[in-house]
């Protein structure tokens, strides 16, 4: 069993601890032995326990003292702010997913390694130094024993590539322009309020749509260098609590068809093991909540004009989706820890 920690119970954290609890092949082989989190016990039970976007948990949790009680499980939680002064090794922590949101490089990153802890995974894109950026479906296959400081790229991420790359191997990417539809965060206040880094960012959340920087044209690039400088992309915040959208639109090399791009779509969902899916239903945002792929093309919506430009609408569950891809990718990074503790 490899011992899990989570730095930061915020959206992401709290509802990767439901999916350590809830899925089966989790609960057989990872054991969540620690968190640390500014807030107080009492707190972050309750918010386990009750979310107003999905719902309550299946599993129960109590407190007790400094830990948490979740279904058979004891889980320390501790409170420092500085990570270098979190004890993993006191659970005898193996990998440590940080879920703070704090920006990192390799080195900063690093702090969490040391004593038991051997793996760190980031649940948001990095610098280019950390050991691996991992987009489950597209790019597992390079996650090796070697790293140790991986990051699960964005949800955002885990969205777009799938697709891209099924289109650019088709027809053959010439430009594009994504725009993401994301709903509202955490870094937004719900009344204005001061921000430190982004003006729009002092707008309430829930009375405007609001641009946003997006790093995710040099996420392309990381994963597609040929299209560096062929894509650009923007972000807008949309008043909703959970679920979100991409809308891709990319000039190609060969004539196509809306129907062929979809039959080339569909083609493609076995390759990408389950994080790629297609709807076909006339649906709305709000009905692929808790949906688990981190890629829903909505087929009705796309969309060819003159042959060359293609337009291609995704939907995914912001939350739902990636913390299920982090579990995913801590599943692969348990077999190595296993394998080194075996020998
Ligand atoms: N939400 C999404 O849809 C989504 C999807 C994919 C990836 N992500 C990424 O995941 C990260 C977290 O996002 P989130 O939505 O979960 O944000 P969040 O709800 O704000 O959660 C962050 C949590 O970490 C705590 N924290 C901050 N600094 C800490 C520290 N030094 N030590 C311990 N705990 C600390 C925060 O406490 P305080 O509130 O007290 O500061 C908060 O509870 C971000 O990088 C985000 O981009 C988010």
């Amino acid at each position: 069993m490899t011992s899990v920690g989570i730095n930061g119970l915020g959206r992401i954290g709290r509802l990767l601890t439901r999916r350590l609890f809830e899925r089966h092949d989790a609960r057989a082989a990872l054991r969540l032995t620690m968190c640390n989190e500014v807030a107080d016990a009492a707190t972050v039970a309750h918010l386990l326990k009750y979310d107003s976007t999905h719902g309550r948990f299946s599993q129960p949790v109590m407190t007790d003292g400094d830990h948490l009680n979740i279904v058979d499980q004891a889980v320390l939680l501790t409170h420092e702010t500085a990570q270098s002064k979190v004890r993993w090794s006191d659970r005898d922590v193996n990998i440590v997913i940080d879920c703070t949101g704090v920006e990192f490089n390799r080195s900063s990153a690093a702090q969490h390694l040391g004593g038991s802890v051997s793996r760190v995974m980031l649940s948001q894109p990095a610098s280019t130094d950390v050991d691996g950026t991992i987009i489950w479906g597209l790019n597992d296959s390079t996650l090796t024993p070697d790293m140790s400081v991986i990051s699960a790229g964005s949800c955002t991420s885990n969205a777009l590539m799938p697709v891209l790359s099924v289109i650019d191997e088709a027809f053959g990417i010439r430009a594009g322009i994504v725009t993401t539809i994301h709903s509202a965060m955490n870094d937004q206040p719900v009344i204005d309020a001061y921000h430190h880094t982004d003006l729009r960012k002092t707008r309430a959340a829930f009375n405007s749509v609001i641009p946003v920087e997006t790093g995710l044209a040099q996420g392309v690039e990381r994963f597609f260098p040929h299209l560096t400088h062929k894509i650009s992309a923007r972000a807008l915040r949309v008043p909703t609590l959970n679920v979100s959208s991409l809308d891709v639109v990319v000039s190609v090399d060969c004539d196509t068809t809306s129907d062929e791009v979809n039959a080339t779509l569909r083609q493609s969902l076995g390759r990408f093991g389950g994080v790629l899916a297609v709807n076909d239903e006339p649906l709305a945002s709000c009905d692929f909540l808790g949906a688990e792929a981190s890629s829903i093309v909505d087929a009705t919506q796309t969309q060819v004009s003159g042959g060359r430009l293609i337009k291609v609408m995704i939907w995914f569950d912001n939350e739902w989706a990636f913390v299920n891809r982090m579990v995913d990718i801590a599943l692969r990074v348990s077999e190595f820890v296993t394998e080194e503790s075996s020998r």
